[in-house]
């Protein structure tokens, strides 16, 4: 099947959004990489491409919502800025009473209009009858649920002097950077979607459907759902795109580091039977420049001593960083 996160949309009909629909999936990657930095799954560019995407894992799904988020974000984002033509902020609560001090005004962000956009367009790639079209599709609108549930309330103060006696409010998207840090937590509360394997094998494809509905009704349209449990993606499985953490940059010592991050030379090399190796680069840079009249400039070199941890394999160890303990028939 011809499948692809990245738009083959420009010989479609909508061809009016297709540049900004290519610009929020990009976003919606980006965000995948920031978020899964330090995990074992960084994001690789093969997990949004056909191969990466024929499975139904937990990374998957976050792919998708992400994805799908993004373009809901960007498109939205385009209203509010008057990039396009049939569209504008949303005003229809303009001058009502929206609580208690506050009226609507203002530009809110058309949500409406982005997550309209984003179905068309995003869940338009999922052709399939399937239930990983069906796990696909649920994980989109994951996504853009995700978009409504971060907005935030924008008010402004009136009134004599600035009193706030009466405030106006509007609604405005966050960060896409909130957007994301919400769905990795949905990621790692994501549910395995039970399907009825009796049922499916007995069953004609619309039972099957129903089937696949059943399964999709116990779960929330806000959480995550997958298929097929994922490897460990320590080792390198090049038929899944997956290259493994040997080589991977870890940190162990910072102020600013979270605990997700101080645990990762653990987690991507300890874990997965690799050593954590310091590398030290020597960078030369210009410093103490002297300013000679007229016109000269002096400059020293000096070598500062950059340090990084990488994972690497293990003296003694497999291809694989295994200790071998177990030798199978040759
Ligand atoms: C929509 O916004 C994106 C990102 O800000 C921008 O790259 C794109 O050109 C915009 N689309 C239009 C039609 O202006
Ligand atoms: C790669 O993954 C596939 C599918 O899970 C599995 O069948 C295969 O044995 C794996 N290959 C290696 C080298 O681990």
């Amino acid at each position: 099947m011809a499948y692809s996160i990245f738009w083959t949309v420009f010989a479609c009909a909508y061809l009016t959004y297709a540049r900004s629909v290519q610009v929020g999936t990009q976003s919606g990657i980006e965000e995948c990489k920031h978020q899964f930095a330090w995990d074992r799954w960084n994001c690789p560019d093969s997990a949004t491409q056909p191969k990466g995407l024929r499975r139904a894992t937990r990374e998957t799904s976050f792919v998708h919502a992400i994805s799908a988020a993004g373009v809901m974000y960007t498109l939205t984002r385009n209203c509010s800025l008057g990039d396009l033509d049939n569209c504008g902020c949303d005003v229809s609560k303009n001058g009502k009473v929206g609580g208690r001090g506050w009226l609507w005004g203002g530009c809110s962000d058309n949500i409406e209009f982005g997550e309209k956009i984003s179905r068309q367009y995003v869940d338009g790639q999922e052709t399939g009858q399937d239930s990983r079209a069906a796990v696909n599709l649920h994980n989109n609108e994951a996504g853009r649920l995700a978009v409504k549930a971060t907005l935030k309330r924008i008010c402004r103060c009136h009134g004599m002097s600035e009193s706030c006696s009466v405030q106006t409010c509007w609604t405005q998207l966050s960060d896409f950077r909130e957007i994301g840090n919400y769905l990795k937590v949905k990621h790692s509360q994501a549910q395995k979607l039970d399907i009825d394997k009796t049922r499916m094998r007995a069953g004609n494809s619309a039972d099957n459907r129903g089937v696949i509905a059943d399964a999709l009704g116990s779960i929330a349209l806000t959480e995550l759902i997958y298929l097929e449990d994922s490897p460990d993606y320590c080792r390198t499985n090049i038929s899944l795109g997956l290259y493994g953490t040997e080589g991977r940059e870890c940190v162990q010592h910072g102020e600013s580091l979270t605990q997700w991050e101080k645990r990762s030379c653990r987690r991507l090399c300890h874990e997965c039977g690799l050593r954590v190796e310091e590398k030290r680069t020597e960078v030369v840079s210009s410093c103490n420049c002297k300013f000679h009249w007229c016109c000269k400039v002096n400059c020293e070199d000096c070598s500062q001593v950059i340090v990084k941890h990488v994972c690497a394999k293990r003296e003694g160890a497999d291809g694989h960083g295994y200790k071998r303990r177990y030798r199978g028939p040759k």
